[in-house]
């Protein structure tokens, strides 16, 4: 079947050359991006993704090519014209065309780069069908603004690839001072008790926007939620672990640097909010909850 990516108004194959050699998204990583999940034909936490999207072009000063209004017409479609039902939704917008220079661009000459496409996605809805994996720590080698979703991806993209030649299926990040910062592209998660922990979402992690559901699906069923840094040896003695993304969901973890997370299996607090999500995601578009970096 054809696949299609907009780009700029036009409709070209994904493998086609369509972004000049001189776009600072190509050249600076001078761009940002977004992954929507779209279940059962329904874009789930679109409204928080769209929050994320402003604010990131906000924080880098590029202006949106496109309203909001303008760019739900565009995601809607691609999703016809690549007869979409379960898949990942991928909108980027680079600063746009401009002769490589250090120095932005005059805005009022060069227009944003803007890319929307979309591919098939198999996503774990159930706490029984969600299998457990197995993680590695590492440095993190990113700059110091990881609270813009950037496409300069390369650090994340290193530690994966050792993550998985080291036979894991991920890395978590670990600062300077030894705390887990996140996942390669998940925010990390350890249980102790009935308390939920993750990073504070300052400049140091991306603040997710499945995070975000999350904090308040599980202060819904009676979980404490607590934002601080833990360490890779209280995550080693953790009850449970688990990862959280537009695309992942959630993804338990089971095993750390060799060590069996309580007894290797997948716990019932993952479980259970695993359910708690995709019942979350399937009540559409009008249950949506805003994102904000400052909430
Ligand atoms: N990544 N942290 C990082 C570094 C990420 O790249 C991502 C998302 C997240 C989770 O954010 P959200 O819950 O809003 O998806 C946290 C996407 C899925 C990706 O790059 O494919």
């Amino acid at each position: 079947m054809s696949r299609y990516a907009y780009v700029n108004g036009v409709y070209v194959s994904p493998d086609e050359p369509a972004i000049a050699v001189e776009d600072r998204g190509f050249q600076f990583a001078d761009s940002v991006y977004e992954v929507i999940a779209l279940i059962n034909g329904q874009l789930c936490d679109k409204r928080g993704h769209l929050d994320r999207l402003e604010r990131s072009l906000r924080e880098l000063r590029i202006s949106a090519p496109v309203s909001r209004e303008e760019l739900g017409e565009i995601i809607n479609a691609v999703i016809d014209k690549n007869q979409l039902c379960d898949g990942a939704i991928y909108i980027q917008i680079s600063r746009g065309v401009g002769k490589r220079d250090f120095l932005f661009p005059d805005p009022d000459v060069t227009k944003p780069t803007l890319v929307v496409y979309g591919w098939p996605f198999d996503f774990t809805l159930t706490g029984e069908q969600v299998k457990g994996t197995r993680i590695v720590t590492g440095p993190d080698l990113r700059w110091a603004r990881r609270d813009i979703k950037t496409t300069a991806l390369l650090a994340q993209s290193m530690a994966k690839q050792q993550a998985v030649e080291a036979g894991a299926d991920d890395c978590w990040m670990v600062d300077g001072e030894g705390f887990v910062t996140e996942a390669t592209s998940s925010n990390a998660w350890i249980v102790i008790g009935r308390k939920l922990i993750t990073r504070k979402a300052d400049h140091s992690v991306l603040k997710g926007v499945t995070r975000n559901a999350f904090k308040e699906l599980l202060e819904k069923q009676n979980y404490e939620f607590e934002e601080r840094s833990f360490t890779p040896e209280e995550l080693y003695v953790a009850d449970e672990a688990f990862a959280t993304s537009a695309t992942q969901l959630l993804k338990p973890v089971i095993e750390a640097d060799g060590h069996t997370i309580k007894d290797g299996a997948v716990g019932p607090i993952c479980k259970k909010l695993i359910g708690a999500y995709a019942e979350y995601a399937g009540k559409g578009s009008d249950f949506q909850l805003s994102w904000s970096y400052d909430d």
